[in-house]
């Protein structure tokens, strides 16, 4: 049988305080509804369809263009079989509808094929045992442990109130009963709603076969109602990464204090120390170590590299055997090649380090193709900024610098020169050759200590 889903996402989201959307709200760096869709997807199913409400949809759409769904308005939210219904014109008999919600992100993959795997003219329902149930609507079992009904917290007898089996909300429904079924539903109940759940007592009563089935993680069902619920839910997600990357061989030093927003490749005996945070797309090749408080976001880092603590590294490649940090700033479109060093408080920007090439300490490369076994001394600036325009830098092969050296751009440094200590280098440097350009040290002999004036002493 075909598949479409459909994602309910018209609520207002009051509780989480915000001029966003609910749904765009992140959890491991990515938006709510995007989770689901992604979830959604690996079932590829023919069609997946958004209920939203059209005052926020359009601030959805535009921060998600690339969305693979169909968004349907429903203009007025009158509960969640309504919202089902808005999709319903577009479904085909033959499809079994798989019913999620833009707020209810971690839903994974594995769980949904469980409801898949039921047979396909079977209603199945998401249903978890839980600790706290309050506000969830309960399943009710008969004398046999049937589950004959879903019942809304707010309509619960007062024998049902003990219940710990929860209604998930999310189920996998023939297209035939939901059309059969959602027309016949009416909202006699304390929320004059509309609800969704009111189809598995209607159908269990018509005898028609409706089963339950439980998630692989207690926590994928949870949803996102209030900022706590979404941290208490990052948490969770994070957790369950921390583990997942241990079983594969990765060393965190403490999983409770690592944060992956984004997707992670690693090698082979890669450790982790505490709060680092990978962001977009980090790869990080065999036997890399990562100090504290590393920020890494899209990096390819290669076999046997170092990054130490208090390091912040954007959009660069990091190729085998190099050295980076403590407290070192890369930048964009930077490319360290293989054994390369840059130690603390160095800022590079949009340039390309060569094989062995050092730069200890304290210093600015920008818009600079620097060759190999270059040596780059402490208060080095590449002055690659005129005030209007950015202009390139290029340092040849074993080329070094004194300390506290201009390159004002753009300039060529040839290879295996020197440029000595203290110079502002504003014409090409000849390979081979020393450059010196600073004012000469001269001695003045009669110079004498000035003596305080008499009258300027005060009492203070
Ligand atoms: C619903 C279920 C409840 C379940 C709980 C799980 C019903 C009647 N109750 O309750 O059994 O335990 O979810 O979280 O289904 N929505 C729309 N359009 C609407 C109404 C809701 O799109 O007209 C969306 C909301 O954005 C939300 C979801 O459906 O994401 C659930 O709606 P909500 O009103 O929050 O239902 P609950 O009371 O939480
Ligand atoms: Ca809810």
């Amino acid at each position: 049988m075909k598949l479409t889903t459909v994602i309910l996402a018209a609520g207002q989201g009051t509780r989480m305080q915000s001029d966003r959307p609910k749904v765009l709200h992140e959890l491991g760096g990515k938006p709510l509804l995007r989770h689901v869709v992604d979830a959604a997807q690996r079932l590829s199913p023919q069609a997946i369809y958004v209920i939203y409400h059209h005052e926020k949809r359009a601030l959805v759409r535009d921060a998600l263009p690339d969305l693979p769904v169909t968004w349907i308005n429903q203009t007025e939210t009158l509960g969640t079989a309504h919202a089902v219904q808005q999709a319903l014109p577009m479904i085909d008999e033959d499809q079994r509808v798989l019913i999620l919600y833009g707020d209810v992100p971690l839903i994974s993959a594995a769980t949904l094929q469980k409801l898949l795997a039921t047979p396909a003219d079977t209603i199945a329902w998401l249903t978890a045992v839980v600790d706290d149930p309050s506000g969830l609507g309960r399943i009710i079992r008969d004398n046999a442990q049937r589950a004959m009904a879903i019942v809304e917290e707010r309509d619960l007898a007062p024998e049902q109130q003990a219940i710990n089996e929860i209604n998930s909300g999310i189920a996998l429904i023939p297209a035939q009963q939901l059309k059969k079924w959602l027309p016949t539903i009416d909202n006699h109940n304390s929320q004059q709603e509309l609800y969704l759940t009111d189809l598995f007592a209607l159908a269990v009563n018509a005898g028609h076969a409706v089963t339950t089935v439980t998630p692989e993680q207690p926590w994928e069902v949870l949803g996102v109602n209030s900022r706590a619920q979404l941290a208490k839910l990052e948490r969770c997600y994070q957790r369950h990464i921390a583990t997942q990357l241990l079983n594969q061989g990765v060393t965190l030093l403490d999983p409770d204090r690592f944060d992956l927003r984004g997707e992670l490749q690693c090698g082979c005996d890669v450790t982790l120390d505490i709060n680092v945070i990978l962001e977009g797309k980090v790869s990080l090749g065999n036997r890399v170590t990562i100090g504290a408080n590393v920020y890494l976001r899209d990096v390819e880092v290669g076999d046997n590299v170092t990054i130490r603590a208090n390091s912040f590294i954007e959009q660069a490649v990091i190729e085998a055997d190099c050295r980076v940090g403590p407290l070192a700033r890369i930048r964009p479109q930077t490319h360290l090649k293989r054994g390369s060093i840059v130690g603390n408080f160095a800022e590079i920007n949009r340039s390309t380090i060569g094989e062995k090439s050092k730069i200890h300490h304290h210093c600015y490369i920008g818009d600079t193709e620097m060759g190999s076994s270059v040596n780059i001394a402490a208060g080095t600036v590449v002055c690659n900024y005129d005030g209007v325009n950015k202009h390139p830098t290029t340092i040849g092969d074993g080329a070094s610098t004194g300390g506290n050296c201009n390159l004002v751009a753009p300039v060529v440094v040839g290879d295996h020169s020197m440029i000595a200590a203290g110079s502002t280098i504003t014409k090409p440097v000849p390979a081979e050759k020393l450059a010196v350009a600073r004012s000469r040290q001269i001695t003045i002999d009669k110079w004498k200590r000035p003596e305080k004036k008499s009258e300027c002493k005060k009492d203070y």
